[in-house]
């Protein structure tokens, strides 16, 4: 029987476990740089979360402020709005060992009632790895965007976005 999970803010001494996570998630052209995945949290703390169970961390969810368009680079820090309107998904991922347990669910509810509370009126992201469906079923739809970023994820990358006034 699975423990119960807790949804919490990011910490730094959780950067192994993130690090183990995306290594089961994304092929290596995707991972990311352990120096760019700690310089995020160090920018958005306060919108970067952990799920976790008794056996540790099992799925993270990185987001920011950004601007409704706008696009992170794959590889590339965040860089925060200073007029942001859009709370911005970067990176979804849950352990294999965790999956269909609504981990993803928890998690992206969460993020998104924090950014309700930032006053920010958009979410936004770029689906990858076949997940448009899946962010589908969160009220997120494909949105066109001139942002050069789009290029730099592997052909198919979707560019989403939903209004946050709304609950999913
Ligand atoms: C996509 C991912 C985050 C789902 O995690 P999960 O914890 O198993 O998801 P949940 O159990 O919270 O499921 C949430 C909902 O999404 C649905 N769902 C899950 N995976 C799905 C998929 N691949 N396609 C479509 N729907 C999916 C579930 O049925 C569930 O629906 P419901 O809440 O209406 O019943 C996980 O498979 C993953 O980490 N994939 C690799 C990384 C990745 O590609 N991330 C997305 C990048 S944009």
């Amino acid at each position: 029987m699975p423990t119960p999970l807790t949804i919490r803010p990011l910490l730094p001494t959780d950067l192994a476990a993130v690090l183990r996570v995306q290594a089961a998630c994304y092929p290596p052209a995707m991972q990311e740089a352990a120096a760019v995945v700690n310089a995020r949290l160090a920018a958005a703390a306060a919108t970067c979360l952990a799920a976790s169970d008794a056996d540790g961390v099992c799925g993270y969810l990185f987001a920011y402020p950004s601007r409704l368009g706008r696009v992170t680079d794959l590889g590339s820090t965040f860089e925060l709005a200073p007029d942001a309107d859009t709370l911005y998904l970067h990176d979804l991922a849950v352990d294999p060992r965790a999956l269909g347990r609504g981990l993803a669910r928890a998690l992206v509810e969460h993020l998104l009632d924090l950014g309700r509370g930032l006053g920010l009126t958009h979410a936004a992201l770029v689906s990858v790895q076949d997940s448009t469906r899946f962010w589908n079923g969160f009220g997120f739809a494909a949105r066109a965007t001139n942002d050069a970023g789009l290029l730099t994820y592997p052909p198919g990358a979707t560019y989403m976005t939903r209004m946050l006034a709304l609950k999913s």
